[in-house]
Parts: C-alpha cells; sequence; structure tokens
C-alpha cells in the first residue's frame, strides 16, 4: 500500500482510528480525520508511533456543517496530487434531536449527507487516481428503517434510533446508486456492517450491549480498502468481508434516485452525476 493515498474519517477514535492503524502499518499514507484538533493531533501522535509510519496527516472539520465539509475536501484537494481510497466512517448517534448551522437534523446531516458531500467534492481527484475505491460504514440496522421522505428531518416525529436506522439506510441507498453511475470510471462504491464493537457510539446506543474489539471492526473497512480480490466489485454490502444482501429497498431504483435528488438540493450541490 505504499503507493496509496487513503482519506478516513472520524479516524480520532472506535473503528476509525483501528482502521488508520492497520492502514498505517501497511505503508499507505493516511489522512486522519476528525472534528476536534486536539484529539487529532493525540491521534496522529499515537498512531506514527504504533505503525512506525511518517506520512500520516491530519485534518480538522465538524462534518455537521457543510462549510466545514467544503474546507476538508478543499484543503485535501490542495495538499494530495492523488486520493486512492475514501473511507467515510465517520458517524454519529444523537439521544436528542439536534439541528445542524445548515438547519438539518444531525444524524441525517453527519452520516449521510456529509459523506454524500465529501465524495462529489473529491471525486475529480479519485478519477484521476483510478483505480480508487470509495468504502461507507455502513450498518446492519439500515434493515430496520424505511425511508421516509416526509420525515427525512425527524420534525414529525424522532427518536435516536429511528434517526440512525435512516441514515444507515442512506449510505446503503447511496453507495447502490453512486456505483451504477461511477461504472466504467475505475472508481468503485462499497458499504460495510464492521459488526457490534465497543466504542463510544455503541455504548451510547445500547447500553450494557458488550460488542467486539475494534480490531474486528476495522477488519471489513481494511479488507475492502486493500484486498486485491475486491477491486472490481462495485455496489456491494458487506458484513465479516463477505457481500451479502443488504435491504430490499437498496434495489428501488426509484427510492436511490429520490434520496440521490434529495440529497443534491439538500448540501446545495449545482451539479452530480447524472
Ligand atoms: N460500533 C458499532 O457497533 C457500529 C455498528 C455499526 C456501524 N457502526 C458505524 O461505524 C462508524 C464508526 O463508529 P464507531 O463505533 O467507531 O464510533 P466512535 O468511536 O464514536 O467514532 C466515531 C468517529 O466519528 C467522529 N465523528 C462523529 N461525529 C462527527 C462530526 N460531526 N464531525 C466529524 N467527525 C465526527 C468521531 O469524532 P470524535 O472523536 O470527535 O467523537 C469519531 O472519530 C460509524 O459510521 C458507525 O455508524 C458502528
Amino acid at each position: 500500500m505504499k503507493d496509496k493515498v487513503i482519506l478516513v474519517t472520524g479516524s480520532t477514535d472506535g473503528i476509525g482510528k483501528q482502521t488508520a492503524l492497520e492502514l498505517a502499518r501497511r505503508g499507505a499514507t493516511v489522512l486522519l480525520h476528525g472534528r476536534s484538533v486536539e484529539r487529532g493531533q493525540t491521534s496522529l501522535e499515537e498512531l506514527r508511533a504504533a505503525s512506525g509510519n511518517v506520512n500520516l496527516d491530519l485534518f480538522t472539520a465538524d462534518l455537521a456543517s457543510q462549510k466545514q465539509v467544503r474546507r476538508l475536501a478543499a484543503e485535501v484537494q490542495a495538499k494530495y496530487g492523488l486520493l486512492h481510497v475514501l473511507i467515510h466512517n465517520a458517524g454519529t448517534f444523537m439521544p436528542q434531536r439536534e439541528l445542524t448551522e445548515d438547519g438539518l437534523e444531525m444524524t441525517f446531516a453527519v452520516n449521510h449527507l456529509a459523506p454524500f458531500l465529501l465524495t462529489h467534492l473529491l471525486l475529480d481527484k479519485l478519477r484521476q487516481s483510478a483505480p480508487a475505491r470509495i468504502i461507507t460504514v455502513s450498518s446492519t440496522l439500515h434493515q430496520r428503517a424505511q425511508m421516509d421522505f416526509n420525515n427525512l428531518q425527524g420534525d414529525k416525529h424522532y427518536s435516536p434510533t429511528y434517526a440512525y436506522n435512516l441514515s444507515k439506510l442512506g449510505n446503503v441507498l447511496f453507495t447502490v446508486e453512486l456505483a451504477d453511475r461511477l461504472r466504467g470510471s475505475g472508481v468503485t462504491a462499497n458499504c460495510l456492517h464492521p459488526g457490534a464493537i465497543d466504542t463510544k457510539l455503541l455504548r451510547a446506543a445500547f447500553r450494557g450491549l458488550a460488542g467486539e474489539t475494534v480490531a474486528a471492526g476495522a477488519a471489513t473497512s481494511v479488507y475492502l480498502a486493500t484486498a486485491p480480490e475486491v477491486a472490481a466489485l462495485t455496489g456491494l454490502y458487506f458484513e465479516a468481508k463477505r457481500p451479502v444482501s443488504a435491504s430490499p429497498q437498496s434495489r428501488d431504483l426509484d427510492l436511490r434516485r429520490k434520496l440521490w435528488d434529495v440529497s443534491r438540493r439538500l448540501t446545495g450541490l449545482d451539479q452530480t452525476l447524472t
């Protein structure tokens, strides 16, 4: 992986931090990302020491702010000529409904809209770097969600699990649609469930549930980022390094396209892949 440049969002903690560590150990240039400069610096130093890899860099942006997502993309573009792998790992679980500075429900904004926007802003770079891979950390909980366009913002009714599951279904619908729109470009898009992993997100969502280690949680992300045998696979949902069936909703073309159009509007993108 020595010549590969990989951005891992949400790599200051949990599964993302472990994913970054393992990619660093394989010699990749790893761009860490977090929302706190302090936690980012600490992670950067820790991961440099643990991996012996000096080619680690840090970018800071709160993904709840579209302005900051745009700044993050601009900084990555300016500093790196190539980007081979983009891992959308950052995620949040919000016990209470909160709105972002853009007036959007926080879970949907951070977990779905930020990956949608960041992907588009970095797409030219990924295409130039092809073969390239876009990997999104979803969850098996996407299977429990129903895409309800009348309540995307949780304003009709809200529960933390409703918002979280919906955002994770958004990850799957986005991945499958993105893969279709990118066919032939040399850029693949896949998503995954990491397992039930002992992190602060799991502890916030399911008190008392014993999770597996972050090493187990990072395994499928690392596999999708590195394995030669998945280089040509796209539009798939993985669990434990194997492609498995995602929610039947992911095969609903109208649903995917509708979410795409709504996401484009909510992120203020003039143009997306058609
Ligand atoms: N743990 C599980 O059992 C499980 C199961 C299925 C799916 N997942 C998914 O796995 C991914 C990683 O989660 P995790 O369990 O490792 O959780 P985690 O330990 O809480 O880590 C989440 C990471 O995302 C960052 N993040 C959260 N909100 C952000 C924001 N607004 N802007 C920028 N960064 C933000 C966090 O930064 P801070 O350090 O600043 O908080 C942290 O680096 C998520 O997408 C989650 O939905 C987890």
